[in-house]
């Protein structure tokens, strides 16, 4: 069935402005729907069927947005700060208003970072039932024995009411090792490592469910998904 919205709120969803804005670009007979000028903020349109062109220019509607950026250290993970730098000034000219990033990263930790303004999308993936897996390529300052490698995979107790839940380590080498949690506690991994006697030197997300974090993206840089990973991250 098609999916009618009033043309004013279309206009300020397409970020042409305020309610009050689009309604004055209307009466000036900036907008029109298939061709034809309409000044109504009223007027339901079919965004799928209708098209829809400010000053000459057609729009297309794309309800939500996502993308993957590669975060770097000493940026933080919010929509706004007063006084730092968020994770959201790297976006240039795809910044939206709607747009959110998904869970958090520390100050400190750089990697993958999804930032969307599909709430829906956001909730499934964040929610603890559904155990996403992350996975962070953590330096340590030292060798990790079996004994600590246990008990990450087995479960440590952090400090909260229950245990974290079975971890999976990977040695990279000495100092260095993948660590993949399906929780996502408060400076999970920080105090996982901490609760085993190491701690995090460097800290890194490589992937987060069905992502993994582009390799050619530097830091500070980002790019939409692709179509697929879009279906992955849905599916997961
Ligand atoms: N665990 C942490 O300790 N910090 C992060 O940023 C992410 C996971």
């Amino acid at each position: 069935m098609a999916k009618l919205v009033r043309l004013d709120k279309f206009l300020c969803d397409m970020e042409l402005g305020t309610r009050s804005e689009v309604k004055a670009f209307l009466k000036k007979g900036f907008v029109t729907v298939d061709g034809i000028i309409e000044k109504s903020p009223d007027f339901k349109i079919d965004p799928d069927t209708h098209e829809i062109a400010f000053q000459g220019k057609v729009l297309t509607y794309q309800e939500f947005y996502y993308y993957m950026l590669h975060k770097p250290a000493g940026v933080i993970t919010a929509t706004e700060d007063k006084v730092q730098k968020t994770v959201m000034s790297f976006l240039g000219e795809d910044a939206r208003k709607d747009l959110f990033p998904v869970g958090r990263l520390d100050k400190d930790t750089e990697g993958l970072l999804l930032l969307t303004n599909d709430g829906e999308l956001s909730h499934a993936i964040l929610s603890p039932r559904k155990h996403v897996p992350k996975t962070y390529f953590v330096e340590v300052p030292e060798k990790l024995d079996l004994g600590q490698i246990e008990a990450l995979e087995q479960g440590v107790d952090i400090g909260d009411d229950k245990k974290t839940i079975p971890a999976k380590v990977e040695i990279i080498d000495d100092t260095h090792i993948h660590l993949t949690i399906s929780e996502g506690r408060y400076h999970q991994v920080k105090r996982m490592l901490k609760a085993v006697g190491s701690e995090v030197l460097y800290l890194k997300r490589i992937s987060f469910g069905a992502l993994t974090l582009d390799g050619s993206l530097e830091k500070g840089s980002y790019r939409a998904l692709t179509e697929e990973e879009i279906t992955a991250l849905r599916n997961k």
